[in-house]
C-alpha cells in the first residue's frame, strides 16, 4: 500500500485508503491506533485493504516515529481526501454515501458497546451487545428522515438477521471479490418508495472470541439462546455481513 501524498499508480489512492479505513475503524482513538501500527510495522493481517496488498504488495516499512505515524493517521481521519479527477457529491445528495454514513455510525456506535463491554466482563457479559437495536444510533438516522438499519448474513446467528436469496448472491460477490484481491464495494437496490444500500461487515479480531472458536462456557450459552447458530468459525478479514440501510426515495 503506497502511503505518500502523491497518488500513484502502482498502489492504491488516499481516497480508497481512507474509505477502507474509516468502515473498519469508524472511532478516531481506534482509526488513529490501528493506522499507526500498521505504518510502524506493515503486516498482511493489520491492512484494512487486503485486496490491494494482494495487488500491489505490503507497503514497505517507512521508518516512521510512532509521533510521525499518529499524525499522519489523525490527518486522514480528520481530512476527506479529494480525487481532483471526479467531483465528489456531497452525501446529502449521494445515497450510496448517505447510505454509507448510517452504517458506519451503527457501526461505531455497536463497536464502543461491545469494547467496554468486553473489557469489563468478557465475552459472555457481552453477548447481549452484539445487537443492533435499542442502540444510540437514532440521532444520526434520524438525520435521515425515515432511514432505517439493519443487518444481515448468509450464516446468521439469530434467524431474524438471515438474508434473502438475493442478499445471498451479493455476499457471495463480495467474497468472491475478496478472493480475487479486489475490494468489496457497497452497492445500492432500487426499490418501489425506497433504495437499499448495502455495505460490507467485515470479520476482525475482536469478533472472533464470539464468532470464531469461542470458550466452551460460551459455546454452551450461545447455543442455549441461539440453537441454529451459524455465526461461527470465521478467521479475520472475512465477510460477516452487511448492514442494510433502507433508505426512502
Ligand atoms: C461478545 C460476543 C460477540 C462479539 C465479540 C461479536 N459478536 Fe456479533 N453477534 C453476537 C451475538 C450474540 C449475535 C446475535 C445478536 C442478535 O440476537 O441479534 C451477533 C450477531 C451478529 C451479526 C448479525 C447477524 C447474525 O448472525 O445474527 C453480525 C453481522 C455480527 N454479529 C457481526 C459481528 C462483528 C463484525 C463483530 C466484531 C466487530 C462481532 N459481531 C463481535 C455476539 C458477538
Amino acid at each position: 500500500m503506497g502511503f505518500g501524498l502523491t497518488e500513484q499508480a502502482s498502489a492504491p489512492n488516499l481516497i480508497q485508503v481512507k474509505k477502507s479505513w474509516i468502515q473498519a475503524y469508524p472511532e478516531k482513538q481506534e482509526f488513529i491506533d490501528q493506522m499507526a501500527s500498521f505504518l510502524l510495522q506493515p503486516e498482511v493481517q493489520k491492512s484494512r485493504m487486503q485486496g490491494a496488498v494482494k495487488t500491489y504488495g505490503l507497503m514497505p516499512k517507512m521508518g516512521y516515529t510512532l509521533n510521525q505515524a499518529k499524525e499522519i493517521a489523525a490527518w486522514l481521519y480528520n481530512h476527506e481526501p479529494v480525487d481532483s479527477n471526479a467531483a465528489t457529491p456531497s452525501p446529502d445528495e449521494n445515497p450510496l454515501e448517505k447510505g454509507r454514513s448510517i452504517a458506519l455510525a451503527a457501526k461505531a456506535a455497536l463497536g464502543k458497546q461491545l469494547m467496554s463491554r468486553l473489557k469489563e466482563g468478557g465475552p459472555v457479559a457481552a453477548i447481549d451487545f452484539c445487537q443492533l437495536n435499542a442502540l444510540p444510533i437514532t440521532d444520526s438516522v434520524s438525520k435521515t428522515k425515515g432511514a432505517e438499519v439493519r443487518r444481515i448474513t448468509d450464516k446468521a446467528r439469530n434467524p431474524k438477521n438471515a438474508c434473502s436469496a438475493e442478499e445471498f448472491t451479493l455476499l457471495q460477490s463480495w467474497k468472491t471479490d475478496l478472493a480475487l484481491g479486489k475490494q468489496p464495494e457497497a452497492v445500492l437496490v432500487d426499490g418501489s418508495g425506497h433504495i437499499l444500500g448495502y455495505y460490507p461487515i467485515f470479520t476482525e479480531e475482536k469478533c472472533l472470541a464470539c464468532h470464531g472458536k469461542p470458550s466452551l462456557e460460551l459455546k454452551q450459552i450461545l447455543q442455549k439462546r441461539y440453537p441454529t447458530d451459524l455465526a461461527l468459525g470465521y478467521d479475520v478479514g472475512q465477510i460477516r455481513g452487511a448492514f442494510r440501510v433502507r433508505m426512502p426515495k
